[in-house]
């Protein structure tokens, strides 16, 4: 293992990202994470992130010394270099030319840089290392930073002030390899399948010969957890599947080919759409909406688990970042139900499989790809949890359902044809409840005005509204108008978020 020491940088998540892509384990742990926990590792290299703070301010962020003492190769980067420049007795100076950005570097013979040419490399510093300490030597420079890169080959202590995370390339990636292969002797035993085989052992090892609860939302997460489990535990495995009569047009169905036909797995379906559209009737404020869905949710989930006895564990989909962002090993919050709300409260689980906890979606992904679960599964859009409902405007009513199904249908089978389903982080129509003048045939229509939102993303925390062809969208919007009764007018939603959000409620 490779463990990543955060010191609040902003990348991190890309630090432990690019060593696992090297084919080595990576962890992150806080920088105030106790040495003790280090030891059950394997540990065979410390990385120390980036972080905000300047070494000299008072409250900066400091290395426990302890971890200088483990025996192992430390590589520092950014604010982590100026640590260990300060902590083994160098000093930190203010640069006399902050570089921010694309910067060119040349590069000094070392096995850091083994097979790497100077190239340009990513910096954001204002700080810089000043007097190196004693058996340190600098080993790359730019034109405004004399050591953009120190070695300690004594002490097998090394920094970059660059970032190699973040331009994250071919080239940079050499970093990443040099360090875990020649200056760690690590072996590169991270694969999916030697993965993938320790996850099931270790699912068995806990479960035993308990029985384990999942709610399959038919999301990339509980579908790769629960093939996990399942073939780890077989049919001591019980899934339930909600239809809440907001899926999407065949979703059931397809989730329970999958599982049920396909896989074999114990999965019921329960059909909640009455239930849920019941409670919905005349409800328009989105977060009512969303509470109703959250609530019923809940309680159906706990009705059906009440109906498998004794199960003792429950599988949750949480996945690293999910972790990492709730504060580390903190196994014990429960993440709110693939979004919808809470957990049943009244049954008490003896533990949760969380199979995923230490993967990044792109594992996730290729681990799914892996264990052979479709491509259409594994590489589906994101889809909320409250599902159609935020997708209409106002009350929610079987005729608007339907207009928001219909065309979402198409609009699904018309991007993957243009091959851009892999291109566009989401799409779905809206159903924006306006009624606007048309005609058809030789009648005046007043029928629903239909909005189409696809937008491009790297995490849903920004996006770009999408670039789709005007042919596309043209034909789109013809098969809607033609094929779905109560369509009558489509729009296109050219707004980026901030200030907008993805979805409309
Ligand atoms: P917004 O609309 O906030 O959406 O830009 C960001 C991402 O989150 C999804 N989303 C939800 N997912 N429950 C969910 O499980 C929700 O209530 C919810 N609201 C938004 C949205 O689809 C997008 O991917």
């Amino acid at each position: 293992t490779i463990v990543v020491m955060d010191f609040g940088g902003q990348y991190t998540q890309l630090i432990a990202r690019c060593v696992r892509e090297a084919g080595v384990y990576a962890e992150i742990v806080s920088y105030n994470a106790s040495p003790d926990t280090l030891k059950e590792k394997n540990l065979k290299g410390l990385i120390l992130s980036g972080g905000p703070d300047s070494v000299y301010a008072p409250d900066a962020k400091k290395l426990n010394p302890q971890f200088l003492d483990l025996d192992v190769p430390v590589l520092g980067i950014c604010y982590g270099m100026q640590i260990l420049v300060n902590d083994l007795g160098g000093t930190i100076i203010e640069a006399p030319v902050p570089e921010f950005g694309p910067t060119d570097i040349h590069f000094q013979s070392h096995p850091l840089f083994d097979s790497m040419k100077d190239m340009s490399i990513w910096m954001n510093h204002r700080d810089m290392a000043g007097r190196l300490p004693e058996s340190a030597i600098s080993i790359a420079f730019t034109n405004h930073c004399p050591t953009a890169a120190f070695a300690d080959d004594k002490r097998k202590v090394y920094g970059v002030q660059f970032h190699p995370e973040v331009m994250h390339q071919e080239e940079n990636m050499k970093i990443f390899y040099n360090f875990c292969y020649r200056i760690c002797g690590c072996t590169g035993d991270w694969d999916m399948s030697s993965l993938a085989e320790r996850m099931i052992a270790e699912i068995k090892k806990q479960v035993g010969d308990k029985k384990v609860l999942c709610a399959l939302s038919g999301g990339v997460d509980s579908s790769v957890a629960a093939v996990l489990v399942h073939k780890a535990v077989g049919n001591q495995l019980y899934c339930v599947f909600v239809d809440h009569g907001l899926l999407r047009e065949n979703e059931a169905k397809e989730v329970m080919d999958y599982y049920h036909a396909k896989l074999g797995m114990n999965i019921k379906l329960v059909d909640a759409q009455e239930r849920f559209l019941s409670k919905l009737a005349g409800v328009v404020e989105p977060e009512q909406k969303r509470k109703i869905i959250g609530e019923e949710f809940i309680r159906v989930f706990e009705e059906e688990a009440l109906k498998v006895n004794d199960t003792e564990f429950l599988v949750q989909g949480t996945i690293y970042p999910d972790v990492v962002e709730s504060g580390q090993g903190n196994s014990a919050v429960i993440k709110s139900h693939h979004n919808v709300g809470g957990l049943p409260s009244n049954i008490s689980f003896k533990g949760l499989v969380e199979p995923l906890r230490t993967l990044f979606k792109d594992e996730v992904r290729a681990l799914g790809e892996y264990l052979g679960i479709p491509k259409k599964l594994v590489w589906r859009q994101p889809f909320p949890g409250p599902g159609l409902a935020i997708r209409i405007m106002g009350a929610i009513t079987p005729e608007k359902l339907e207009i928001v199904r219909k065309t979402d249908a198409i609009l699904r089978e018309e991007v993957a044809t243009a091959g851009l389903d892999r291109k566009i982080w989401q799409y779905f129509t809206v159903m924006t409840g306006v009624q606007t003048v048309g005609v058809m045939g030789d009648g005046r229509t007043y029928d629903y005005v239909v909005a189409i939102r696809a937008v491009t993303s790297d995490d849903a925390m920004t996006v770009e509204f999408a670039e789709i062809p005007y042919d596309l969208l043209r034909k789109m919007s013809r098969r809607m108008v033609n094929e779905v009764p109560g369509c009558s007018r489509v729009v296109y939603d050219v707004t980026s978020k901030p200030p907008a959000t993805i979805e409309w409620e």
